[in-house]
C-alpha cells in the first residue's frame, strides 16, 4: 500500500517536472497510456504492458497501428462496433440503447487525442 502511494506521488511529481513545453508530446503519450490502461486494456492488448492480456476478438493496439488509417480509426473508435454500446462521448448521443455488456465509460475528445498520442509511440517503437 505504502509503495503504491509512493509510486503515484512519484509519478505525479515526475509529470510536474517534465511538463516543459518541449516534452509535451511525451507527456501526452504518458497520459494516453494511462487512459488506455484504464479504459481499453481489459479488451485490447495495448502494448508490452499487457502483452498476454486482452480478449481474443479485440485487435491489439500494436497491430492496429500498422494500418495506414489507424489514426482515423482511433479518433472515431467510439462510433465503431462494439464501442457504441459502452462508450459515451460528451456532446454525442449514445449510438445504441442495447444494454451494455461491459461497464460503460465516458471519454472526451481531448482524452481520445491523448490515446492517439500514446498509440503513435507504438508505431515508432516497433
Ligand atoms: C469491451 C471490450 C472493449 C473495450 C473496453 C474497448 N474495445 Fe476497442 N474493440 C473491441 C473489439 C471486440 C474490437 C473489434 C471489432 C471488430 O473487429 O469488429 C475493437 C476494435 C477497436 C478498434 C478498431 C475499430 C475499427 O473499426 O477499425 C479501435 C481503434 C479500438 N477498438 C479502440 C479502442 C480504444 C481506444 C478503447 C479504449 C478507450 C477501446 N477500444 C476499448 C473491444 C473493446
Amino acid at each position: 500500500m505504502m509503495i503504491r502511494i509512493f509510486a503515484s506521488v512519484f509519478a505525479s511529481a515526475l509529470l510536474t517536472f517534465t511538463s516543459l513545453p518541449q516534452s509535451r508530446a511525451s507527456n501526452s503519450a504518458d497520459l494516453g497510456f494511462e487512459l488506455s490502461r484504464q479504459l481499453c486494456s481489459r479488451c485490447h492488448v495495448i502494448g508490452e504492458y499487457n502483452r498476454m492480456g486482452g480478449i481474443g476478438n479485440s485487435p491489439s493496439f500494436t497491430w492496429m497501428v500498422k494500418s495506414s488509417d489507424w489514426r482515423e480509426r482511433f479518433l472515431t473508435f467510439y462510433s465503431r462496433r462494439p464501442h457504441p454500446v459502452f462508450t459515451r462521448v460528451p456532446g454525442y448521443a449514445l449510438w445504441s440503447d442495447v444494454p451494455p455488456y461491459y461497464p460503460p465509460f465516458e471519454i472526451t475528445r481531448d482524452e481520445i487525442d491523448l490515446i492517439v498520442a500514446y498509440v503513435e509511440t507504438l508505431r515508432t517503437s516497433q
